[in-house]
């Protein structure tokens, strides 16, 4: 019944938290929440953003999701009172651009090819830093597109942002089913009109406005379930 299933990148298919570890080899005893607030700010800043100018044209204010990742990162150091130096922050984007994907994320994207069902990511993510993360897990040949809000300068939740599907694909809106582990994203997929399923691998509980996502799992396996 799904043309397209549709993918989140951080978070979804790649273990943004697996930062923890590293910052907490940096900064003991200070990896988990830097990782935890550096992750807030970065989407706090994709909001800020995108909010501060709706333009359907894009906002004025769109810094590339790299850039982003980079000022949240100083910001959090700044906040936490950690002193990065050069060396450690190279290692923490170098590792962020070549996040490890989780383990079942290759299988569920050759699984849904071998269906003969269309693929993609939708992302912040710019498209050089998506084009590294998803090489370096080797999961090019199961995505037929990846598709990042740096066409519209505009972050989701902006509904110009799950729009890109559309015109990626030659499908209607009920075709698509889209894949988050960010119950924002879920959400705000769901508003736009997305059948969603929601990645809820740490037990969290759904957020308290909008609708329920169509389906939830605790693994990203279970999207071969319903489709
Ligand atoms: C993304 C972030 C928001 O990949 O998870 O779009």
């Amino acid at each position: 019944m799904y043309k397209l299933i549709a993918f989140d990148a951080y978070g979804t298919l790649f273990d943004v938290y697996s930062m923890g570890e590293l910052a907490e080899q940096i900064f003991p005893g200070h990896g988990q929440a830097l990782s935890l607030m550096w992750r807030d700010r970065q989407i706090e800043y994709t909001r800020l953003v995108t909010m501060s100018d709706p333009n359907p044209g894009g906002s004025k204010y769109y810094l590339p999701f790299w850039d982003i990742t980079i000022r949240s990162l100083h910001y959090v150091c700044k906040r936490m009172a950690l002193e990065l130096s050069v060396e450690n922050e190279k290692l923490l984007l170098d590792q962020y651009a070549k996040l490890t994907s989780f383990e079942d994320s290759k299988f569920v994207l050759q699984e849904i090819k071998r269906r003969q069902v269309s693929t993609a990511i939708l992302s912040n993510g710019s498209r050089e830093m998506l084009s590294t993360v998803v090489q370096s897990n080797g999961l090019s040949p199961y995505l037929d597109k990846v598709v990042t809000v740096e066409d519209v300068r505009l972050f989701k939740t902006a509904p110009q942002a799950y729009e890109l599907l559309l015109k990626a694909f030659p499908v209607a809106k009920k075709e698509i089913l889209f894949v988050s582990s960010n119950a924002w994203d879920a959400l705000a997929a769901k508003w736009y009109g997305f059948d969603v399923f929601w990645v809820n691998r740490l037990g969290h509980p759904f957020e308290e406005i909008g609708e329920k996502p169509n389906y939830e799992g605790i693994s990203l396996s279970q999207v071969l379930e319903v489709i």
